[in-house]
């Protein structure tokens, strides 16, 4: 080992004490594997969306989209609050990238407005105001050296393709997406090089279709509370459009710009990793179905192109079939699996056992329990959202698991995090001094070191968030930043967190490069 590349290992233990990653480890990670067409750097920055972040909801143009539309509606948002104004990262953009150059990070993970852009989807002109609005974003990132990845869709798909088909219910959403994709490689494309189809598809087809609590508020009785939908057939109609979209908009990116514009592709799914609840061959099975049933639904179909195994038995002829047509497009794959992962969870059989019900345990769900402690004792610390207890080792497992069920395809950690409770009560100092979410980082980031050093192919990790910001049903209630915002005046200040990331990042990028 030299004794530059030692000095900088010095610095970085000391800073995130034992997040280190062996030399040959530091070699490997800038082979190119297609050169020409991969991207040397692995990517440290901090993740955001558009509705989260943006506000401007009717500013130069923008046309509404499903979000606006539901927060708009009484009773859907804890605080009865919206993303109108949101951080309004529209007009503050540059006092943003000012912070993320302070913290030393070398890419920002946001998402487009698919209704800023294209108003009316494909029945409509593109709003050049809001294709303005990206390239001056862009280009002041890149100014900074600071990397753009890009979601095309974060949750939100313009309101009018909804009111006109059903949004994701139908098939025609395949080819609005694959033009929305479209327009953005030809606008973007020759400097963004890292694309992200859709944000967590699994969590907008069980939150649209099977529990109702996200738009288009589609469930069935025992379920949920809606007018309209149908819980156990419309996720997997929804997720089956989801998955052809992407594939849609791969295939568009493969033929017309992937060899001139250099760049890749991916989707990002929402991950936990899971235990067996006991070492009894029913909760193994179990838990491969938690997995089939939450993420390899994606994962198995884009990359294999077929559903996996666990959820073909159980739904039958409810999980929709690849047309031959279907399949072509599906051999263009993805180039990246993008993973949020935040949390853990045992996992209990409800198939052969009697269990708890509860979310999951029918068998349009895969009929298992997610337990979140076992004999009194919580799976990791708990926070302050009532899903996420801290799990570090998750990390290093989920990474594992999947270098081996997708032959090490790359992969980037495109969210990580957690959130405190917005009080109203406490200090500014005592709100910025959160410390639960720099030991949190640091254990996470150290158990994707782990996998890194046991061959995993990571090419980047995203903090969730950059800022405090709109945290969908929750509101304004829940602060995910390293960045602190006060939601009245919105002024930004820097959280412990973020100052230790901006000292441990110029090693990490040393490191990495
Ligand atoms: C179901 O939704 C309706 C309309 O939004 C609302 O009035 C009602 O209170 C809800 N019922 C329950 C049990 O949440
Ligand atoms: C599973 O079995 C191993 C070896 O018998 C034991 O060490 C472990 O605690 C068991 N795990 C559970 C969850 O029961
Ligand atoms: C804040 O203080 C008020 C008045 O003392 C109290 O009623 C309220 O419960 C406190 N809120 C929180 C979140 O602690
Ligand atoms: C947020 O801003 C408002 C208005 O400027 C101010 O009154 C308040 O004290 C600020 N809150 C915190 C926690 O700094
Ligand atoms: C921050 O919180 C930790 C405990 O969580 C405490 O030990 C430390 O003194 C606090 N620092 C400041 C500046 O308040």
């Amino acid at each position: 080992m030299d004794s530059s590349i030692s000095i900088i290992l010095f610095a970085f233990s000391v800073l995130f004490s034992s997040f280190m990653v062996s030399f040959s480890q530091i070699k490997n990670l800038s082979i190119v594997k297609e050169p020409g067409s991969f991207p040397r750097n692995f990517l440290f920055g901090t993740a955001s969306s558009c509705y989260q972040f943006e506000g401007a909801f009717l500013s130069d143009g923008k046309g509404l989209n499903n979000w606006d539309v539901f927060t708009h509606e009484t009773g859907h948002i804890a605080d009865g609050s919206n993303g109108d104004i949101a951080l309004d990262q529209y007009n503050r953009y540059q006092e943003d990238i000012k912070l993320m150059e302070d913290m030393g990070v070398n890419s920002f993970r946001f998402s487009i407005s698919w209704a800023r852009i294209l108003p009316k989807g494909m029945y409509g002109g593109v709003n050049m105001a809001g294709i303005q609005h990206y390239n001056k974003l862009i280009d002041a990132l890149l100014q900074k050296d600071i990397q753009p990845l890009i979601t095309l869709a974060h949750y939100d798909i313009p309101q009018e393709l909804e009111e006109r088909y059903g949004g994701w219910l139908s098939p025609k959403i395949q080819d609005d997406f694959g033009y929305y994709g479209d327009i953005c490689f030809k606008y973007f494309g020759d400097r963004v090089k890292y694309w992200v189809t859709i944000n967590e598809p699994n969590v907008m087809a069980v939150r649209g279709y099977r529990l109702g609590t996200f738009p288009p508020v589609r469930c069935s009785g025992s379920f949920g509370n809606c007018t309209f939908g149908n819980s156990e057939k419309e996720p997997f109609i929804a997720a089956h459009n989801m998955i052809l979209s992407h594939a849609a908009a791969v295939t568009i990116y493969r033929t017309k710009y992937q060899e001139r514009q250099g760049g890749m592709i991916g989707i990002s799914l929402n991950t936990q990793w899971y235990e067996p609840f006991s070492n009894s061959s029913q909760d193994n099975y179990a838990t491969q179905r938690a997995r089939s049933f939450v993420y390899n639904w994606f994962l198995d179909a884009i990359i294999f192109g077929k559903y996996p195994e666990e959820m073909q038995k159980i739904l039958g002829n409810n999980l929709p079939i690849f047309s031959r047509n279907d399949m072509k497009k599906l051999e263009n794959g993805l180039d990246f699996i993008g993973l949020n992962l935040y949390t853990a969870a045992y996992i209990k059989d409800c198939l052969y056992s009697v269990c708890e019900l509860g979310q999951y345990s029918s068998w349009s769900e895969g009929s298992y329990f997610r337990a979140t402690e076992k004999d009194g004792v919580y799976i990791g610390e708990p926070t302050t959202m009532d899903w996420l207890f801290v799990y570090p080792q998750g990390m290093e497992k989920l990474v594992m698991y999947m270098k081996d069920r997708f032959n090490n395809t790359p992969i980037i950690i495109t969210e990580n995090g957690i959130a405190e409770s917005d009080n109203p009560n406490s200090s500014l100092e005592d709100a910025l001094n959160d410390t639960q979410r720099v030991e949190y980082m640091h254990s996470y980031l150290n158990s994707l070191a782990n996998a890194m050093r046991e061959g995993a192919d990571v090419r980047g990790y995203f903090a969730w968030s950059l800022l405090d910001n709109f945290e969908w049903l929750e509101g304004y209630t829940k602060r995910f930043g390293l960045h602190y915002v006060n939601f009245t005046n919105l002024q930004r200040t820097p959280k412990l967190s973020a100052t230790r990331v901006s000292a441990a990042t110029v090693a990490v990028v040393n490191l990495l490069l």
